[in-house]
């Protein structure tokens, strides 16, 4: 019997697709479901060996559709949520930052409402990972490093859409309560990667 289910977005995606197939293969008792809008950055060839199993599932849906996520959570009643989804490669937000703050802002919020209320009455065990970026602290010289004290300092549209999507976590934490962690980590680098990161 299916004990939990997580809902990953951007699952089409480089990272999304790599944590999509270690929780489908390592956790068969999940029921794994990847919600994706297939963007030019979504390729579910990334994908094709995870298909056959039977804890996955692929839901195609746009997060700045509050309507099409309505219908996804009452679906799955997901337990967790990993929050990849988004618009990330930088040279894009220079030249279409609107797009950005769509779905790295607006589409944030959305699966934030989402989750909240799913879980508004019940919130023990469940959990919203947001998956952000060192970028929101701005440069580096040569040396030194980030730590999570450092002051946000966004330089470019897309770092600044994923530092309001991190406010927005933070405040969905602190006044609604909503169980909710985020990472910023620094640049991957690997299979499945978009040809023009
Ligand atoms: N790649 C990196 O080095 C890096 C570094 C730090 C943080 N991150 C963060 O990690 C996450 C994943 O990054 P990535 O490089 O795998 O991105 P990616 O561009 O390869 O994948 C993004 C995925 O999100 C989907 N998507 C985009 N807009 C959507 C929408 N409106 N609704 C539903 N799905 C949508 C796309 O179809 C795609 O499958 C992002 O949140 C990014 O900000 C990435």
């Amino acid at each position: 019997m299916t004990k939990s289910t997580l809902l990953i977005t951007g699952g089409a995606g480089f990272i999304g697709s790599h944590v999509v197939r270690l929780f489908v293969n390592k956790y068969p008792a999940y029921r794994i479901v990847n919600l994706d809008a297939l963007t030019y950055a979504g390729n579910l060839e990334n994908l094709r060996d995870v298909e056959p199993a039977p804890n996955y599932v692929f839901e195609r849906a746009d997060i700045t559709h509050p309507e099409q996520l309505r219908e996804v959570f009452e679906k799955y009643r997901p337990d967790g949520v990993i929050h990849l989804a988004a618009e990330s490669h930088v040279d894009r937000s220079i030249s279409n930052p609107v797009a950005f703050v769509e779905t790295n802002v607006l589409g944030t919020v959305n699966l934030l409402n989402a989750a909240r209320n799913l879980w508004k009455d019940n919130p023990g065990g469940k959990r919203f990972y947001h998956v952000s970026t060192d970028e929101v602290y701005g440069s580096l010289g040569e040396e030194g490093y980030f730590t999570e004290e450092t002051r946000y300092d966004p330089r470019s549209p897309y770092s600044a859409s994923k530092a309001a999507g991190d406010h927005f976590v933070r405040a969905y934490f602190h006044t609604y309560g909503l169980p909710a962690v985020l990472s910023n980590c620094s640049n991957n680098y690997g299979p499945n990667h978009f040809p023009e990161n």
